[in-house]
């Protein structure tokens, strides 16, 4: 499946980011269907550092790229001499997903500086090779604003929002001074599918729940989870969105979820039926204040820009991800 007319054979991609969840998607998404393409994954994987949260700082692991066959640049994007070997690319496209993807570090100055300071730079180089860029934004933007959220609406309530916040701004700011230049932001909701199981406690409910399950006990959820309710959005769909975003008839960030939001309760649901179990629900008081109970996006202007189209069902993109989740199930994701 190829999402696009384009071509990205022969084209050189830069995919940051791309020894994590969505950035090693696309990378194997490239290989397979456009197998002469050369695609370069710049990441700095994971090191034993942990944020006062007790989550690693970056979740990028070798295992989401056995079987990769392209360039693999092990670097800091906040560190130029690291950018600096990239400069004998000349880039096509740019998949800037490399950030600090835990949406609870309130270690402000590191979120910042790894997901603000560097994409200056990454705009510099594509400006540079004259390279299409999608970037990674996030939903996390909207905070707690009543659904549906729409592009134009936006209050960042923690550091990680905010900063993609700040990356939007750049980058309208940047299409302004540019105008020559395709530059597209992608809102992403909530994503799960494989390659996710390395971001640990950050990995999606899917893949938490799923393996909660398969060790025989009841899931336990927050109480009143049937009517918490989330765009939960599977990685098929987000990788059609990064190819569409080449392609986008305007600049801008856009909403990339399905549209419909579906229950934390949905998924465990969802999620027993297709293993075969009968545990019930557990519920717990949920332990945190400003919880957002709704999100859905609104994808009126990426349907319209991008041509994005969500296919994929949360009982579908269950049901394809279980053998995923079934296999990783007792594995340290260390
Ligand atoms: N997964 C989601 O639900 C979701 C939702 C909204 C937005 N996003 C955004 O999408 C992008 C990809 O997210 P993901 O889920 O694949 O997260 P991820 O953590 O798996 O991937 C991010 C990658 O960036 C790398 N990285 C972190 N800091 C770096 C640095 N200083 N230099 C080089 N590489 C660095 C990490 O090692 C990791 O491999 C991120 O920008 C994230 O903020 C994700």
């Amino acid at each position: 499946m190829t999402y696009s007319s384009t071509d990205f054979n022969k084209k050189t991609i830069l995919i940051t980011g791309g020894a994590g969840f969505i950035g090693s998607n696309l990378a194997f998404y490239f290989q397979k269907n456009f197998p002469q393409s050369r695609v370069i994954v710049f990441d700095c994987f994971r090191s034993e550092a942990v944020f006062s949260n007790g989550n690693l700082q970056s979740f990028g692991h070798y295992k989401n790229l056995v079987g990769f066959e392209g360039d693999v640049i092990c670097g800091n994007i906040n560190n130029l001499n690291d950018l600096s070997l990239l400069n004998k690319y000349k880039f096509d496209y740019i998949f800037h997903q490399a950030a600090i993807s835990d949406t609870r570090v309130y270690d402000q100055k590191i979120v910042m500086q790894t997901n603000v300071n560097s994409f200056y730079d990454l705009l510099d180089i594509a400006k540079k090779d004259a390279a299409v860029m999608v970037y990674a934004s996030s939903a996390a933007i909207y905070g707690s604003l009543p659904s549906p959220q729409t592009e134009g609406k936006e209050r960042p309530e923690n550091p990680y929002g905010f900063s993609k916040f700040l990356m939007d701004k750049i980058a309208d700011r940047y299409s302004r001074e540019n105008p020559d230049m395709v530059i597209v932001g992608l809102r992403f909701f909530n994503v799960y599918g494989p390659r996710e199981f390395f971001k640990g406690k950050t990995s999606s409910m899917v893949i938490q729940l799923g393996h909660q399950i398969l060790n025989g006990n009841t899931p336990l959820l927050f109480e009143g989870s049937d009517q918490i309710l989330r765009d939960f959005i599977f990685i098929e769909d987000i990788v059609q969105a990064n190819i569409k975003a080449c392609s986008s008839k305007k600049n801008g960030s856009y909403n990339v979820g399905t549209g419909n939001p579906r229950s934390f309760q949905d998924i465990a649901d969802i999620l027993q039926k297709e293993l075969g179990t009968d545990l019930g629900t557990e519920y717990f008081p949920n332990p945190y204040d400003g919880y957002q109970m709704h999100t859905q996006a609104d994808i009126g202007a990426s349907i319209d820009n991008l041509g994005f189209e969500p296919k994929v069902t949360l009982e579908q993109g269950i049901n394809s991800y279980v053998p995923e989740i079934k296999r990783l199930h007792g594995k340290p994701s260390k």
